[in-house]
């Protein structure tokens, strides 16, 4: 069992996609044990794109994702981290696959609507810096078919 976390970015609440995004999860069968609409500081901006520092795209990538509401959503399941990505698809939407989410609402290589975290240590880091309070652990009554357990 993993948890990922997922970031809504600025473009997806603007364009009013964050319902039909959440949908693509939930159909999938990830379960919701967090989920918030804040605005990112400066730094938690930086604590998350770390690893992005001194990259052409690091300022303009901060200064976009702090400029407006995103919606913080944190999902468990089977292999969460990897089935989240999948559904999410390609970085940039005019490369990703139709069918997936960048795929399906998305052309541009700058607003790509949606972070996903690419590893069990970098969804463990970032739902740090979103949910310090900790997540919401409750059984969905149809955990036996959405996980395969007994
Ligand atoms: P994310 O972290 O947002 O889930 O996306 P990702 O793993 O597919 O992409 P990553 O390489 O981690 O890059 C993080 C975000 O930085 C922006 N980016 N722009 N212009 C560029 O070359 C470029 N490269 C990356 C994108 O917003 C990407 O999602
Ligand atoms: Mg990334």
């Amino acid at each position: 069992m993993e948890t990922t976390l997922i970031l809504f970015k600025p473009d997806a609440l603007h364009r009013g996609l964050a319902g039909r995004i959440l949908s693509r999860f939930e159909e999938k069968g990830l379960q919701i044990v967090g989920l918030k609409l804040l605005t990112m500081s400066q730094e938690m901006a930086a604590q998350h794109y770390a690893e992005h520092v001194g990259k052409p795209f690091y300022d303009g990538l901060v200064g976009f994702m702090t400029s407006s509401p995103i919606i913080a959503l944190a999902l468990r399941g089977p292999g969460a981290i990897h089935v989240a990505r999948s559904l999410m698809g390609k970085t940039f939407g005019n490369e990703a696959e139709p069918g997936t989410i960048r795929g399906d609402f998305g052309n541009s290589r700058s607003y790509n609507l949606i972070h996903g975290s690419d590893s069990a240590e970098s969804a463990t880091r970032e739902l740090g810096i979103f949910f310090p309070e900790g997540l919401q652990e409750w059984t969905p009554i149809t955990a036996p078919w959405l996980w395969d357990a007994e």
